[in-house]
């Protein structure tokens, strides 16, 4: 049985961009950045120093806008620092798009950030995001996407911290990601079992346009919606990757359009310029067709 799923908009993801929350520079300058959506980190990019001004300064970016139609995103310090109550309770009063928690080991910790957030009376739409990053984070990866089919659940979105895997494992971060794969892979299939959404990890080398290419082409066949990114040079050829091409979208709607031919409407499988195609692959189209109007919609807006 299918398991029952937050229902998600369709939003694109491509392009998800960190900015130190205490760098306000950096926050007014993210209000002209072709990013899809943006964290404002309390987190690791803040110094001890400046959490408390970085938390001030986040909720107030929040609170008076200008970012347009791009998906908000905090990220608070976990509720086991200093903090992480505070931010998470500052968060949720300021009601973001999502709250994105870091270093979530189970199912348990979900629950504990999720009750902050209800205590606060933030809205349902205020989503929660989880940090996918520990060594049992990974281990439990189904676990966590699991609670997203609880009744209320807030649960709506993964993203990579690859930087933190290889500091917790051991692994090295190789150009290839071969070392990689299997905690990248695993988290894929946890959200994709539970409908969540999935942001693949950052590329620190960030002058290094090739590699980058590469990353970002290996994060879309892996199945991410998009790439977390930490500088604006990223952005563009971030949104180009992980974009449906227009040979995608063409065909996809050729196949789409041969399944509700009057002809075709008792089959299962059928031939299109050659090619044998199921209705699965006018499912698989009608989603890149969703992606593709829903980029086109964001349009100079970004
Ligand atoms: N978001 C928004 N704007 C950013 C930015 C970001 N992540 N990174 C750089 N910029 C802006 C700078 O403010 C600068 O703007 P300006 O020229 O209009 O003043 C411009 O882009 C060029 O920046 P540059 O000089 O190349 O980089 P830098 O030395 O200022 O910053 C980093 C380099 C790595 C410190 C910075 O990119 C950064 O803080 N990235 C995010 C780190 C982060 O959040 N990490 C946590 C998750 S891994
Ligand atoms: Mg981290």
């Amino acid at each position: 049985m299918a398991a029952t799923i937050r229902p998600q908009s369709v939003r694109p993801r491509r392009s998800v961009l960190y900015m130190p929350g205490s760098n306000a520079r950096a926050l007014e300058k993210a209000k002209t950045l072709a990013a899809d959506a943006l964290i404002l980190d309390l987190e690791d990019a803040v110094a001890p120093d400046a959490k408390a001004m970085a938390r001030t300064q986040v909720c107030d970016a929040i609170k008076n806008g200008g970012y347009g139609k791009r998906e908000m995103i905090i990220r608070t310090n976990g509720l086991d620092t200093a903090w992480g109550l505070d931010d998470v309770k500052a968060a949720a009063k300021v009601e973001p798009d999502a709250i994105l928690v870091p270093k979530v080991n189970s199912a348990y910790d979900i629950q504990q950030y999720e009750a902050v957030i209800n205590d606060v009376g933030a809205s349902d739409k205020v989503a929660l995001w989880a940090m996918m990053e520990t060594p049992l984070g990974l281990l439990n990866a189904q676990q966590i996407a699991a609670t997203a089919a609880e009744p209320g659940a807030r649960l709506a979105g993964f993203v990579m911290g690859t930087n933190d895997i290889a500091k917790d494992t051991g692994l090295r971060l190789t150009a290839d990601r071969v070392p990689l794969l299997y905690s990248l892979e695993v988290c894929v299939l946890a959200a994709r079992a539970y409908g969540l959404a999935i942001m693949d990890g950052v590329y620190n080398d960030f002058k290094n346009e090739t590699g980058f290419a590469d990353v970002c082409a290996q994060g879309a066949e892996l199945g991410f919606d998009g790439k977390t990114l930490i500088h604006p040079v990223q952005i563009d050829p971030c949104n180009a990757a992980f974009s449906p091409s227009k040979d995608e979208v063409q065909w996809a709607r050729k196949i789409i359009a041969a399944f509700e031919e009057p002809e075709n409407a008792d089959k299962g499988a059928i031939q299109v310029e050659g090619k044998m195609v199921e209705r699965l692959h006018a499912e698989i189209g009608k989603k890149h067709v969703a992606i593709a109007d829903a980029i086109a919609e964001l349009g100079g807006n970004v």
